[in-house]
């Protein structure tokens, strides 16, 4: 390659500068600007990070204009029809699919560490019981570090796999019990002997003393949602992840950070809204046409929630997935929900109309989630929680591979600043 290809010059009011473009396997090539300040005294400014790569990254890849979503190198429909989610967790942590030893090695390992400290059961109890459960999840997924000191250092490759697998396991435990706190139940114990999605169902929706056998469609239905959620590359709560850890922050407070990230109902707390949506246009008693008429007009800053997404400008392929599992899991329970002839409608009208189509704005992983969990029993605050449950080995394996990057530095943006120029103090009298 000529040294042309292999650069960018930039014509600046000092002269002409060269920028090195860092190449990609597929998508988008990158110019490397980092020396741009200082070779010309501009900085770059890209709000919401439109344009801006944060990072070299092996571990994901989304071609948005085709609708295309691979975990290392592997199609997530291949992966959601074939394989089952802690065996994706082992995948994007650790780059390639285990051995048959490896994976049962791994689940065991897993499963082993579902139990948690007594004194965490307790401290989960201390939250009031009206809490938001994606706060407390935070909280809890910090907390870690409290009960887990052994597994703290990020710079040995023992003590980051320990963390890895206690956070997996951990997070199933936290996150059933989030459910049962709400619901003023007991908080139950883990059963080793049990799989880790057919037990996370068995402690969340159990009673106490009573034999639970959980619905293997449904077991295999929720297998499938985490594994769509797994991984999304550089989205808003996996830059927070990276972005703490740069600072050599822990693991369990740089996921904490995720979390709360993920929270924020443009990112995984849409999953909660787009039900809230659905149920407000089941109980307002108007038709879709009048709520698409309220997006358009974006009155009260109304959106149609789980529909466009910063990278997908095609149907997003887990949203295609999710639509399918929908139908088969709301048959299996024999649920006839209104709510899902609300959510195809409106899917129905977006597609065809004008606005939608010239913004490429199309269902997300979040526009048909939220049915399927009701129908399974979850109350729509438990909605985002299992996003962020599907999301664990993503950000670990993202929190890895930036702790792991040899040009890894302290996340740290410039700024453009456009506030006063200096001024002297004036006295609180005289104001
Ligand atoms: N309903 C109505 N209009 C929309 C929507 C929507 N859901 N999404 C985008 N638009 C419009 C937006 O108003 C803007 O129009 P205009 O050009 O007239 O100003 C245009 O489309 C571009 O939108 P944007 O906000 O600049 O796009 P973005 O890339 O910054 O935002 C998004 C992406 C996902 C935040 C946004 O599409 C959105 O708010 N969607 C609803 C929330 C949602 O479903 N989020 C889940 C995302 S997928 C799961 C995850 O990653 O967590």
């Amino acid at each position: 390659m000529t040294d042309e290809q292999n650069s960018v010059t930039l014509g600046t009011e000092r002269g002409s500068v060269q920028f090195p473009i860092h190449r990609a396997t597929e998508g988008n090539d990158g110019i490397v600007v980092s020396s741009l300040l200082k070779d010309t005294g501009f900085v770059t400014l890209d709000p919401g990070f439109m344009n801006t790569a944060q990072c070299e990254s092996k571990i994901t890849y989304i071609d948005g204009d085709a609708g295309v979503l691979r975990y290392r190198g592997y199609p997530i429909e291949q992966l959601a029809e074939h394989s089952s989610f802690l065996e994706v967790a082992y995948l994007l942590i650790h780059g390639e699919l285990p051995s048959p030893a490896e994976r049962d090695s791994f689940i065991e390992r897993v499963n082993r560490h579902t139990l948690v400290h007594e004194d965490f059961r307790t401290f989960m109890g201390t939250f009031p019981r009206t809490s938001h459960p994606m706060a407390v999840m935070s909280s809890a997924v910090s907390a870690l570090a409290t009960f887990y000191p052994e597994s703290l250092d990020p710079y040995q490759d023992e003590t980051i796999e320990l963390a890895t697998v206690l956070l997996l396991a951990k997070a199933r435990t936290i996150t059933s019990y989030l459910h049962r706190r709400r619901a003023g139940e007991p908080l139950l114990y883990p059963d080793y002997s049990r799989g880790y999605v057919d037990d996370f169902l068995r402690m969340t929706f159990a009673v106490p003393y009573e034999q639970y056998d959980a619905d293997p469609v449904l077991v295999d239905a929720l297998d499938k949602l985490l594994i769509l959620h797994a991984d999304h590359e550089q989205n808003c709560s996996a830059s927070v992840v990276r972005i703490t850890g740069s600072a050599h922050a822990n693991i369990y407070a740089s996921i904490a950070a995720g979390i709360n990230a993920l929270s924020g109902p443009l990112h995984g707390g849409a999953n909660e809204s787009v039900l809230k949506m659905l149920q407000s246009i089941e109980k307002a008693d108007y038709d879709v046409n009048t709520f698409i008429a309220k997006v358009k007009n974006k009155e009260d800053g109304v959106r149609l929630m789980g529909f466009g997404h910063r990278v997908y400008k095609n149907y997003d392929p887990r949203a295609a997935i999710v639509k399918k599992r929908a139908d088969a899991v709301l048959e299996t329970l024999g649920v006839n929900d209104r709510l899902l002839e609300i959510a195809r409608e409106l899917e129905e009208i977006a597609l065809s109309d004008d606005y939608f189509v010239e913004r490429k704005l199309y269902p997300n992983v979040d526009f048909y989630t939220g049915i399927i969990y009701k129908a399974m029993g979850f109350d729509p605050s438990m909605f985002t929680p299992l996003f962020a449950l599907g999301r664990m080995p993503g950000w670990i394996a993202q929190w890895r591979e930036m702790m792991n990057d040899p040009q890894s530095k302290i996340g740290r943006p410039r700024q453009i600043y456009t506030g006063a120029s200096k001024r002297d103090y004036v006295d609180v009298t005289a104001r």
